[in-house]
């Protein structure tokens, strides 16, 4: 059985003393969400204060981005997927649609970014997606299949067990369009395929696929009830402590 992650992104958004303040009315809410992992993506100067304050709580930690570079150096601007381990941080999210778009992330540096996350012991959540377009030239298939490739050649079957999927169709994030649960069905189970065929069938089965894009409290449960969503990666409606623990607590 897949255990279902539902990580709230918080993108470019709170203070440090905001960032605080939503994990700790959250922590409460959650409390007794055991049916899945519960995971928060703050800014990087929270990780560290927010980890502090929610040790012993059901709430794991992600940060937003990592750097292609696993050794210390000089790369101004740079945190490395140790650095982010060491501010108690499991997991981070990698290729993330806004950095492909505006920071120009390549399928190349995704690749690199996972390595150097799996080597720091982190769980990766990979972000692959197509936009409006490429789903209406009916190549959206296509697009994912080549950010898969892209992004996670290479890896052992063990490195596999530190993956997460995201499927996360740019049309729909932020922009209140949702894909439909079947949409989003269609498309997961196409990851797994993916998967199966360029590892095994149970390491496909193993693999976590969570939607991203406008998961709002009122359609996580159709999105959950389809057979290859594992969960859901949240931006907007992740911001509110109230609203995340609604769909959190989907069952
Ligand atoms: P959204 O963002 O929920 O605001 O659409 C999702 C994401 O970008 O991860």
């Amino acid at each position: 059985m897949r255990k279902p992650v539902i990580a709230g992104n918080w993108k470019m958004y709170k203070t440090v003393g905001d960032s605080v303040a939503t994990a700790v009315a959250l922590k409460p809410l959650v409390a007794n969400a055991n049916h899945c992992e519960v995971v928060i993506a703050p800014v990087f100067t929270a990780l560290k204060t927010v980890a502090d304050r929610l040790e012993g709580s059901n709430i794991k930690l992600a940060a937003q981005n990592c750097s292609t570079e696993t050794a210390e150096g000089a790369h101004t601007g740079e945190i490395t997927a140790a650095m982010i381990r060491d501010v108690g941080a499991g997991y981070v999210i990698i290729g993330h649609s806004e950095r492909r778009q505006f920071y120009s992330e390549t399928d190349t540096m995704v690749r690199r970014k996972v390595q150097a996350a799996i080597g720091a012991d982190l769980t990766a959540i990979v972000c692959v997606g197509e936009s409006l377009a490429q789903r209406d030239q009916g190549i959206a298939e296509q697009v994912v299949s080549g950010q898969l490739s892209g992004g996670l050649s290479g890896l052992t079957v063990s490195d596999l067990d530190r993956i997460i999927v995201a499927y996360e169709p740019v049309w729909a994030i932020g922009t209140g369009r949702t894909a439909t649960p079947e949409q989003a069905q269609e498309m997961h189970a196409f990851i797994r395929r993916v998967f199966a065929e360029g590892h095994s069938e149970n390491a496909a089965q193993a693999l976590r696929i969570l939607y991203g894009g406008s998961v709002k409290p009122e359609n996580i449960s159709g999105l959950m009830a389809q057979p290859d969503i594992d969960g859901g990666l949240v931006g907007g409606a992740s911001l509110a402590a109230e609203s995340f623990a609604q769909i959190v607590n989907y069952k």
